[in-house]
């Protein structure tokens, strides 16, 4: 078995650089991702986010799946009452193909538009556009991104609009979320600023043990976001 025969794990996704990095490994695991990621170490991570930006309200409109890979984010939402207009973007032309393939329980497409770009450079996207907020789970992670990018995604966001961004616990504290948030909160651009902390796996299906306490968490920011 050569090396790009070998399944594809965590520690590939953590272990990655930069955006071609991440480009090139997402192409080889679209394919498997739902059945050998998701399915096989219990990931739960996409409901309990989904969940908590459906309790927080969504003033309606059309809502941003920021890293939305195969659309597991997509599907949630759409089960807690939030399927009207799901726009998913993610780097890989690979994984938005499967997003794609994704149905709501009355067969409309779960996603209405799928925008493949980079979100570490400045993303095609009108400003203020989603009313309906911007959700994201499993990209804010080792490997992918870091509180830098998530500028362009209060610039899109409409003023008033519901946030909720799922971050690696462990990511969280090296890479100085807790200090974006609070400079954002203070120069007013963000408000009603909470963590929730959720976990990742569900602990009798996890086949992670081997993982960190903190790669098993999750520290989801939610706030509204007032930028203009
Ligand atoms: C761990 S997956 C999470 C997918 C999905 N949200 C979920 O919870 O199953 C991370 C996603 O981030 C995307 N990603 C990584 N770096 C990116 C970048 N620079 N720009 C856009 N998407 C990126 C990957 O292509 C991948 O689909």
């Amino acid at each position: 078995m050569g090396i790009q025969d070998e399944p594809i794990d965590l520690d590939d996704a953590y272990s990655l650089v930069t955006p071609e990095d991440n480009r090139a490994l997402y192409a080889r695991w679209a394919e498997t991702y739902d059945e050998g990621f998701l399915a096989t170490h219990g990931y739960i991570y996409h409901e309990g986010v989904a969940q908590l930006f459906a309790r927080y309200g969504s003033a309606g409109g059309p809502v941003l799946d920021v890293g939305c890979g195969t659309g597991a984010v997509g599907v949630s939402l759409a089960a807690n009452g939030l399927g009207e207009e799901i726009h998913g973007i993610d780097i890989s032309a690979e994984m938005l193909k499967v997003a794609s393939t994704k149905t709501q329980s009355n067969g409309d497409p779960v996603y209405q538009k799928l925008i493949e770009a980079d979100l570490t450079k400045t993303i095609d996207l009108e400003s203020n556009f989603y009313s309906g907020g911007v959700i994201s789970v499993g990209t804010f992670t080792h490997g992918h991104l870091g509180p830098e990018c998530l500028g362009e995604l209060l610039r899109v966001g409409a003023p008033g609009s519901t946030a909720a961004i799922g971050i690696n616990s462990a990511h969280y504290i090296s890479h100085g979320f807790a200090e974006y948030f609070d400079s954002k909160h203070k120069a007013d651009l963000i408000s009603k600023v909470e963590i929730v902390e959720l976990p990742i796996y569900d602990a009798a299906t996890a086949t992670l043990e081997d993982k960190s306490e903190l790669d098993s968490i999750a520290y989801v920011a939610i706030f509204i976001n007032r930028t203009h």
